[in-house]
């Protein structure tokens, strides 16, 4: 399940950050992931509408892969799988929670920008951590510096990730998917440009395409 969860994410090359604030944004914002080409998302617990519009999302599109980002307790992690979250992911390196994710075979992305972090990823067996804030932290000179002596992780950076810098990152073998909010800015879900989400989202999917074959 795990590895299957990591070959999945690498397949699409990008994963949206997505912030609702209101959960019947949900389906039209999954209909716009899907209908662009990127059948996933990260929906991330900093809003109240997070476990409603992953419920949403999940039920209304059971073939994307909904994960949930910004999970900062375990119990965030309950509620997240209980809406039907298929992964989970962390800013910062949370041993409780990754290794409660562990118990419960959820695949679980925690962040980690020093040696010292990944060492605490590789010791529990994990292929892929999430890189943030990616742009803050050295971007893709910096991960492949990590990847060094870590030869058997891959990253998912997110943070300053966009249309513009997207070729650098995916252009890195030790990337396994980049992460970003740019294509489902919170301005435009609230003004309902679905099609414009669509568009960008479709954008990134062909540089995936184009950089990755
Ligand atoms: C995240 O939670 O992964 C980041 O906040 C996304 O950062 P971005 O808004 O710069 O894409």
């Amino acid at each position: 399940m795990y590895e299957k969860m990591n070959e999945q994410l690498a397949s699409y090359g990008v994963v949206p950050v997505v912030v609702l604030n209101d959960a019947k944004d949900a389906e039209p914002l999954a209909k716009a992931l899907v209908e662009g080409g990127l059948a996933c998302a990260e929906v991330t617990f900093r809003t109240d509408a997070a476990e409603e519009s992953i419920r949403i999302m999940s039920k209304a599109y059971p073939e994307m892969l909904v994960g949930a980002g910004t999970v900062l307790t375990t119990e965030q992690v309950d509620r997240a799988l209980n809406a039907g979250a298929k992964f989970i992911v962390s800013p910062g390196f949370d041993p409780e929670i990754v290794d409660y994710c562990l118990e419960k075979e959820v695949p679980v992305y925690p962040g980690t920008v020093t040696p010292t972090e990944v060492a605490q990823a590789v010791k529990r067996g994990l292929a892929v951590c999430k890189f943030f804030p990616a742009e803050q932290f050295g971007g893709v000179s910096t991960i492949k510096a990590l990847a060094a002596p870590y030869t058997m992780v891959k990253f998912m950076p997110t943070g300053g990730v966009n249309l513009k810098n997207l070729r650098d990152y995916l252009s890195c073998d030790k990337i396994a998917a980049c992460g970003g909010t740019w294509m489902v800015k919170g301005d435009m879900i609230k003004e309902g440009r679905f099609d414009e989400i669509k568009k960008i989202t479709a954008e990134a999917a062909q540089i995936v395409k184009e950089i990755r074959g």
